[in-house]
């Protein structure tokens, strides 16, 4: 049972144990376009896991999440085909992980419903998605808190539960704004068990030490900041995008503080722990801040050249791409239908 598994909590992160099996589930919601934030963030990270011997994975595109932030239908569709393209072009091994797409499991909406009936109303009026919208209406003065605010994003953190709770996921990696959404998934099993008996199993968060990566502003790399450097687009944008990191007005051959730096950061998380001694030393004889971008560059594309040729070739063929996450639904599906069965009976509604 899951609860003889033992981790190491420390300050609400969870370190992963190794020793036993577990199962990774980690949704990607599909709007925009993948930038090396959620690389380093939640794709390699998720993948490093899935190939771990004895674990067991879920990963899948979040497109019904999607239309809470984007009803523009061509955007959903573009930055659906965007990102299974890309979890792909990584090495995501789709025959030995189950890959995808939450619209095309029904069980999860009707897990979601069932959820929602385990989910209490002050719980998710805690959700720091929904609080942020009600603090800005409130802020800007208007007469309504709610203005703008749809039953999407404040029943968001349920239909989350729904995905991970669907496939029993035992350890959800997710960046840190997720983290209080995993604590509220625990929170409805917990409730729904204690109501109806030990059916659901109660997920716990992984969190990587690694998962923020700074952007070009040194903020962290995200959409909403606009500071993003995609992740396959050409080369040229890449070295593009890496020039534009912010740096102070130290000029070549001053010694250069590796602390507090966005170009040393990026480097880092892309670097072998040898590369990293030796960037720190260039740092230290001081390295110009143009010749640091160049070899952040050199290092980043090195790593991204490959798959951004197998990411063309599969955004070139999105029927290749339909294929697989149809053969993924069928694999999830194999598990969803049953356990909703399971569940349905517990709730009294079996057919
Ligand atoms: N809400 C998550 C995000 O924006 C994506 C997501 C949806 C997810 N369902 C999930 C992540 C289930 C983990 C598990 O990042």
């Amino acid at each position: 049972m899951w609860v003889s598994f033992v981790s190491e909590v420390t300050g609400g992160v969870t370190i992963p144990n190794m020793t036993s099996k577990q199962t990774y589930l980690t949704g990607i919601t599909t709007t925009g376009t993948p930038h090396l934030g959620n690389y380093v963030g939640a794709i390699r990270p998720a993948i490093q896991a899935s190939e771990m011997p004895g674990n067991e994975s879920y990963f899948f595109l979040a497109d019904y999440h999607a239309l809470i932030k984007c009803q523009d239908p061509e955007q959903v569709r573009q930055s659906r085909r965007e990102i299974a393209a890309t979890w792909l072009a990584l090495g995501l091994d789709h025959n030995k992980v189950t890959f995808y797409r939450q619209s095309d499991i029904p069980e999860i909406m009707e897990l979601n419903w069932i959820l929602s009936c385990m989910a209490a109303k002050g719980l998710l009026n805690r959700a720091h998605a929904y609080k942020a919208v009600v603090q800005a209406n409130e802020e800007n003065g208007g007469s309504d808190p709610d203005k703008g605010i749809t039953m999407g994003l404040f029943n968001y953190p349920v239909l989350m539960a729904a995905d991970i709770l669907m496939f029993k996921g035992t350890k959800v990696p997710v960046g840190r704004d997720q983290v209080q959404h995993l604590e509220m998934a625990r929170d409805i099993a917990q409730r729904f068990n204690h109501h109806y008996g030990e059916i659901l199993v109660a997920p716990e968060v992984v969190v990587s030490e690694q998962a923020v990566l700074s952007g070009l502003d040194g903020r962290k790399m995200s959409k909403s900041y606009g500071n993003t450097i995609p992740l396959f687009d050409t080369e040229k944008k890449l070295r593009k995008g890496f020039m534009k990191v912010k740096t102070n007005s130290q000029e070549p051959g001053e010694p250069k503080d590796t602390e507090d730096n966005t170009v040393f950061e990026l480097y880092k998380a892309f670097a072998s722990p040898e590369q990293v001694t030796e960037f720190a030393k260039a740092y230290a004889d001081g390295i110009g801040w143009g010749d640091a971008k160049q070899q952040l560059f050199e290092l980043v594309n090195g790593i991204l050249a490959e798959p951004r040729e197998r990411y063309a070739e599969l955004m070139a063929k999105p029927e290749d791409v339909e294929v697989i996450l149809n053969q993924g639904a069928e694999k999830a599906r194999a598990e969803s239908v049953p356990y909703l069965n399971q569940i349905r009976s517990a709730v009294g509604i079996a057919s």
